[in-house]
């Protein structure tokens, strides 16, 4: 098989664009639909000028009253106004395509906003016929909460509305109620919210928080967490969520996404499930046609070793079956910058693994040129979560304006944007790396420009090999004309490895500074946390 034959979603580079942060045209300091279009060029000019991302996901844009910056939808078939409209999207769908860039949509179905027509209706009265579209429960006799569950931003997972002293359920945010999807008629809307999306002519969805879909229906206790630790892991680790998340009807939530999906050619889905590797196992399987994958987040968390990072990648690509698409990821929306979490030079080393490892690459705007978490001050703080969770849990920091240039606002808006810069925007910015032949920018261009072409990080199957130094993690892309060497040092120290006598071909390292092409015999010196890629032809 010749990887030109592969569906979009298992060739692609995936870039997720944060629609708030990534390009403001009308000077409101908020980024919108007519700023993404204006970089379209930048993401795939169709030559290797750009960066060569084959899709965007952008994170939702739908109408909404914001106290979740778009995860609470007031209107699931619309486009709220600060972002654009449905023509405007129109045309964003269009000009990407034209450029062979695919569309994502978040899909969030587990809950509403409050200010959604569906739970005014549903709080309206007790027998209203929305009613049930929504998580409704009895207090207790002494008037406490149903049970113990929390929701992930912070207190009881259940909110007491007076009108009729009915608690709501609410995994989020008190103005995020959850819907109730063991309802057929919220099951049949939301086919029709599919439709519509697909209608409109988007190429996948990222289905947000899919654990969460279903409760027990018993509404049992949680269990208490042993490993839980107060004031050191986020409170929401407290319980176990036995009975609150990943009940086995999620199954059949995903199964009728993916039904929706696979009568729609070419569509794909990618869930974000914060699972163990059994349950992930589990979830591959949820349905018959492979249109969809969860998210590995593993990575994200952990320790930076060699060790670490080969133990979990070999455990993770042998519990999948070869027509699995593993979707590592590195960076997200509510996670710390790679930067900032592990420095600049293991975020270079970072981008040569996530761009070189089986499955399809996920990159966060921004990564690839290497911004950092940016410190928000109290009195600027937007996100949600710190008004529930404290300021310390903010994801503000991660969501700042894309630095385009070194004009004022980075280039990102002429006004003052929603969230302030990160000072560092005059060195750290796309248009000063663009010049910089050594940029992080240059590398994620090179290696996406690369992985694109390659047969071998496309299809070649993932092996991983001793390395003489502990502190170096080595594996293989292999097809059947060529190998493909990827060392990663994991250390801070330069170390040099022995490579048997055979001779490679350089493709490229972290520091760019070796000319693809260069002859490399006996062994190669990797630099404090240096990663490259060699080419043995067979
Ligand atoms: C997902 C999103 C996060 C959001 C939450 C509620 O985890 O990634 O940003 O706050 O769902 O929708």
């Amino acid at each position: 098989m010749k990887s030109s034959n592969l569906p979009w979603y298992k060739k692609s580079v995936i870039y997720q664009i944060y629609p708030w942060s990534f390009k403001d045209s009308n000077a409101d300091g908020v980024g919108d639909l007519k700023g993404i279009i204006e970089k379209l060029d930048y993401l795939n000019d169709s030559t290797n000028q750009s960066l060569g991302v084959g899709a965007i996901w952008l994170s939702p844009i739908y109408p909404s009253p914001m106290k979740d910056f778009g995860y609470d939808i007031s209107d699931y078939c619309n486009i709220d106004p600060r972002f654009g409209s449905l023509e405007i999207f129109g045309e964003l769908v269009s000009k990407a395509h034209d450029r062979g860039i695919k569309i994502i949509m978040d899909l969030v179905t587990n809950h509403t906003s409050s200010l959604h027509p569906w739970f005014i209706e549903s709080r309206s009265s007790k027998n209203n016929p929305k009613r049930d579209w929504y998580i409704w429960h009895d207090p207790k006799p002494d008037g406490s909460e149903p049970n113990n569950w929390i929701s992930v931003s912070g207190g009881s997972m259940w909110t007491l509305d007076e009108k009729t002293n009915q608690y709501y359920l609410h995994n989020f945010l008190a103005e995020q109620p959850d819907l109730n999807w063991r309802n057929k008629e919220v099951q049949e809307e939301m086919k029709k919210i599919m439709e519509f999306w697909i209608a409109h002519g988007v190429d996948g969805f990222r289905v947000d928080a899919a654990s969460h879909f279903v409760e027990d229906e018993q509404f049992r206790d949680d269990p208490a967490n042993e490993k839980y630790i107060e004031g050191k892991t986020s409170p929401y680790e407290k319980f176990s969520h036995t009975f609150s998340t990943n009940q086995p009807e999620v199954k059949e939530v995903i199964n009728l996404m993916c039904n929706i999906c696979s009568e729609n050619k070419d569509i794909f889905i990618v869930s974000e499930t914060y699972l163990g590797l059994e349950d992930i196992k589990r979830f591959y399987r949820f349905c018959d046609t492979p249109v969809q994958a969860p998210f590995n987040f593993q990575l994200m968390g952990l320790p930076w070793s060699a060790q670490n990072f080969r133990t979990a990648i070999d455990t993770y690509n042998a519990a999948l079956l070869p027509e699995d698409v593993p979707i590592f990821v590195l960076g997200n929306h509510d996670r710390m910058r790679l930067a900032s979490q592990r420095g600049i030079h293991q975020a270079r080393a970072a981008a040569v693994l996530l761009l070189t490892l089986r499955g399809t690459p996920f990159v966060y705007y921004g990564e690839e040129i290497g911004m950092h978490d940016v410190g928000i001050p109290p009195q600027k703080m937007r996100d949600g979560f710190a008004e529930t969770l404290g300021n310390s849990f903010s994801r503000d920091p991660q969501r700042t304006p894309m630095q385009w240039n070194a004009d004022d606002h980075a280039g990102f808006s002429t006004v003052e944007p929603w969230l302030p810069i990160s000072k560092d925007f005059k060195e750290v910015n796309v248009a000063y790396q663009e010049t910089d032949p050594y940029s992080i920018l240059n590398l994620y261009k090179t290696l996406i420009q690369y992985r694109n072409i390659s047969d071998t990080l496309l299809l070649g199957t993932y092996r991983s090999i001793n390395a003489e130094a502990p502190e170096i993690y080595a594996y293989v892309r292999e097809t059947k004309n060529e190998l493909l060497l990827i060392l990663i040092n994991f250390s801070g120290v330069t170390i040099t490895e022995p490579l048997a006598t055979r001779k490679y071909t350089m493709i490229c390292t972290s520091n760019l500074d070796i000319p693809k092409g260069t002859q490399i015999s006996e062994s190669i010196t990797l630099r404090p946390h240096e990663a490259c890629i060699l080419r043995l032809e067979k």
